[in-house]
């Protein structure tokens, strides 16, 4: 069996390429898409990325991963710093996930240096942009099961 490994992002992250590109980088979630595609597809895996703007469709991205993902890369965005329910449906995962950020949350405003989500992640990669994606995905290449 092998499952793919599910990309979920939060709100704002559809915005990607035009939302304040100095914090965020020029690209949009698409070629970061293409990108990982292409370097999951070479070791024979694939890659499932979602995004949502709403709270409990997240949630439910979250919940799904439990069945049908290898592990988790997650991005909730502003949801880090605020959602109980994210961190309660990620605290179910039997999986490895990896919280992700392309700008640096500590670097920030002091209300980003809270997160709901970094004591209960596997890891956690910020600051290095769209290119934290993949620095993400070679993470958790190594990671997963070989029968998952
Ligand atoms: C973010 C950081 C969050 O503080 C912010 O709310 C985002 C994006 C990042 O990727 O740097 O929307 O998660």
């Amino acid at each position: 069996m092998t499952l793919p490994i599910h990309v979920l992002n939060g709100p704002n992250l559809n915005m990607l390429g035009l939302r304040e590109p100095e914090i965020y980088g020029a690209d949009t979630l698409a070629d970061i898409e293409a990108r990982l595609q292409a370097k999951a597809g070479a070791v024979g895996r694939s890659v499932v990325l979602r995004q949502t703007n709403h709270e409990g469709e997240l949630v439910e991205h979250v919940q799904a991963a439990r069945t049908e993902a290898a592990g988790v890369i997650i991005n909730p965005a502003a949801y880090t710093h605020t959602s109980v329910a994210v961190y309660d449906a990620l605290k179910m995962l039997t999986i490895p996930f990896i919280e992700l950020h392309l700008s640096n949350p500590h670097a920030r405003e002091a209300f980003r240096h809270h997160s709901y989500v970094s004591p209960i992640a596997t890891g956690i990669i910020a600051g290095f942009g769209p290119k934290g994606y993949e620095v993400a995905l070679d993470a958790m290449l190594g990671l997963i099961a070989a029968d998952r």
